[in-house]
């Protein structure tokens, strides 16, 4: 059986880099991009001696001139694409201008959108490709700080059922993965080091980081990249059916009736 292709943003850290190795080690062939240069990337997770490898790719999202001709620098369409990639407003004490505002929404909303359309139009009639789009349950709990990146998020999701809408009839699905606060490495360990300095376990300061920062979570533990990964996994085996799925790996955090 012919190698099937996945491309995920945002792959030289985080989540994304983490996908990238997991799909790789499934037998898919990846394309990881990235913004950093390669020179400056942390070795793959398998590029140390594995039969599978990322290939990595530097491409900056919020470049249009960048953004305009990548689909079809992307070469064939990829069966899975996982949009992963995501940029904040830097954090000053003053409020972000409209450049960084615009480079927000150009990373977080314009560049899979518009990377999808591109590649949604170049893809073969009898070739399925599932497009996963990374989203967040910050769009339920904007506050000051998190209002411009939620707000992105936000309009990434409404475009997504814009997608899903071109999808229709086209054999290709794109799908949300709606997901709550991520069991990064940085956080786990800053955790960590709180738990030391008071005599906790990590286990409970990580209850009590939750309760305090999304109190209308109904987990006790971050969310792990492996669920995630098995999500990506779930949702990329479903098939056309999967077109404007919600997968919400969230904690429940928009309560019950949505
Ligand atoms: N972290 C959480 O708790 C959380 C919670 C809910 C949802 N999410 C979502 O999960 C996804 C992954 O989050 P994360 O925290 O794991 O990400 P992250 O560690 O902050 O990594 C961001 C990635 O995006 C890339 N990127 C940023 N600007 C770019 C640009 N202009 N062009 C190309 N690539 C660019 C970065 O590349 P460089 O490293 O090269 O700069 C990096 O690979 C995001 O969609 C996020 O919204 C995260």
């Amino acid at each position: 059986m012919p190698v099937k292709r996945a491309l995920v943003t945002g792959a030289s850290r985080g989540l994304g880099r983490y996908l990238a190795g997991a799909l790789a080690t499934d037998g898919w062939a990846v394309t990881g991009l990235g913004l950093r240069p390669e020179g400056d990337l942390l070795s793959l997770p398998l590029d140390e001696g594995s039969e599978s490898e990322v290939t990595y790719l530097q491409a900056d999202l919020g470049d249009p001139a960048t953004l305009v001709p990548l689909s079809a620098k992307l070469g064939e369409v990829p069966d899975l694409v996982v949009h992963c990639a995501v940029a904040y407003p830097p954090r000053t004490s003053g409020p972000p201008t409209p450049d960084q505002l615009q480079d927000v929404f150009r990373v977080n909303a314009f560049a899979p959108y518009l990377l999808t359309l591109g590649l949604l139009e170049r893809k073969p009639a009898e070739q399925f490709t599932a497009v996963v789009v990374v989203n967040s349950e910050a769009v339920f709990a904007a506050d000051k700080d998190s209002a411009p990146y939620a707000a992105s998020k936000a309009a990434m999701r409404v475009l997504t059922t814009g997608l899903a809408d071109v999808c229709k009839g086209t054999n290709a699905a794109v799908a949300t993965l709606m997901l709550g606060p991520l069991s990064s490495p940085d956080k786990r360990a800053e955790l960590r080091r709180i738990a030391e300095k008071r005599n906790l376990s990590e286990e409970e300061i990580t209850r009590m980081f939750l309760r305090r920062s999304n109190p209308n979570l109904v987990i006790d533990t971050l969310i792990d990249y492996e669920a995630c990964h098995r999500s990506v996994q779930y949702i990329a085996g479903l098939g056309p059916v999967g077109n404007g799925m919600v997968c919400r790996l969230d904690g429940g955090s928009a309560g019950s009736l949505i």
